[in-house]
């Protein structure tokens, strides 16, 4: 493929998308061609910022895959319109970033799976931690044997999700946002299959999940404002339980214990403890056989994951590694049959609830290609 230029569509002109624009125009292999969005006004307005003309502003999907040299689209919108957005740029030739979560059932990602495999094109799900340097410097720390043979990981996704978030009136209801572990715990279920998986660079299937919900917000209208420490009344009612623990299987034996907490009152945390034969780490601390003479933790000066500001998140090293792979033509580690997997365990949580029994997976792996 060489050095050639991909050019881009942003699709979704909200919060998040800031941060795909920002990406894309530092990648000197990009370019952003075209924003589009619900309405023109917000589609507008993002164009602007990238230094586009208005004719590169769209309200209607199926025109902006139309415009001249889109090879790449960013689904940058709400999850609940991601199927949808996926079959059509699919079938429209065009390589996805999708963001999480990338869909809000599994049969939704049954047919984004098949619509992507059929049209040939690479994905990637916007796992952005994945690109944390503290995540990379773990991973790599864990791959070279510094923990030994892990045996045990453990992430929390602790955030009290609420209006402040301009996503969240799309995703504070059952329909649309189906459950707290699928909005945002998707995080924390991704970091865990990371920190479980061998090598630097491929995360854990998940073999079994056994979850329970909790918590006391659901239903509640009044919430807690972390970044004023401040109560809103009369907010949206979250249909859904805030809490959400499970405990997961992987299929090399390592055991993971998950949750997320909308309901916690406290700023952003996401704690990560990593257990193996000769280390463990809690958080940026480590324990390790390599540092033989060690009487206290070391700590490693990485950037934390402790922030819920996508300005934080490492997009750019996450659309830098995309772009690295349509030039070398392979596969993201976090493509769309990968990113399954971390789906899967959110929704077998729910099956939990339902049924009180264990859930096998995976459900959808095993279906054969087209
Ligand atoms: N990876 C991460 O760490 C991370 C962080 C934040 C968000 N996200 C994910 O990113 C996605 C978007 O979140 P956000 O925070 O950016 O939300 P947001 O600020 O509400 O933005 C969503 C945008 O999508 C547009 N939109 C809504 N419905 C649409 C439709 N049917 N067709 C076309 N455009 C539509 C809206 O358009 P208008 O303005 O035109 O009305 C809005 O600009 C969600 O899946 C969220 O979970 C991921």
């Amino acid at each position: 493929m060489g050095q050639r230029t991909f050019g881009v569509l942003i699709h979704g002109a909200g919060w998040v998308s800031t941060q795909h624009l920002a990406a894309f125009a530092n990648n000197p292999a990009t370019r952003v061609l075209a924003v589009s969005s619900r309405t023109l006004a917000s589609a507008r307005r993002r164009a602007q910022e990238a230094g586009l003309k208005p004719a590169a502003s769209y309200d209607n999907f199926a025109e902006a895959l139309r415009h001249p040299g889109v090879d790449i689209v960013a689904i940058c919108t709400p999850q609940q319109v991601h199927c949808e957005n996926v079959l059509a740029a699919a079938r429209a030739g065009k390589h996805l970033v999708i963001e999480k979560p990338a869909g809000i059932s599994l049969a939704e990602l049954r047919r984004m799976r098949a619509a992507v495999r059929r049209a040939g094109v690479k994905t990637i799900v916007s796992f952005v931690l994945r690109w944390n340097p503290l995540f990379r410097k773990l991973k790599a720390m864990s791959a070279q044997g510094a923990f030994g043979r892990v045996y045990s990981v453990e992430a929390d996704y602790l955030s009290h999700n609420g209006s402040w978030w301009s996503g969240w009136a799309d995703t504070c209801t059952v329909k649309n946002g189906v459950s707290a572990m699928l909005v945002a715990g998707c995080h924390a279920i991704d970091a865990l299959r990371w920190f479980a998986g061998d090598g630097e660079f491929a995360a854990a299937n998940p073999a079994e999940v056994f979850a329970l919900a909790g918590g006391y917000r659901k239903g509640r209208t009044t919430e807690f404002n972390p970044f004023r420490n401040a109560w809103v009344e009369g907010a949206p009612a979250m249909e859904y339980n805030g809490l959400e623990m499970a405990l997961v299987k992987f299929d090399n034996g390592v055991l993971g214990k998950v949750s997320v907490n909308f309901d916690c009152i406290m700023p952003y945390r996401f704690p990560i403890r990593i257990f193996g034969d000769r280390g463990t780490v809690f958080d940026n601390r480590v324990w390790s056989h390599q540092f033989p003479q060690q009487q206290q933790w070391v700590e490693l000066p990485d950037l934390q994951p402790d922030s819920s500001d996508v300005s934080h998140h490492p997009f750019q090293a996450e659309i830098d590694h995309f772009v690295e792979c349509l030039q070398r033509g392979v596969e993201s580690h976090c493509n769309l049959e990968d990113a399954i997997l971390t789906h899967e365990v959110a929704f077998a949580a729910l099956e939990c609830y339902r049924t009180r029994r264990p859930v096998r997976l995976p459900r959808l792996k095993q279906s054969p290609r087209p």
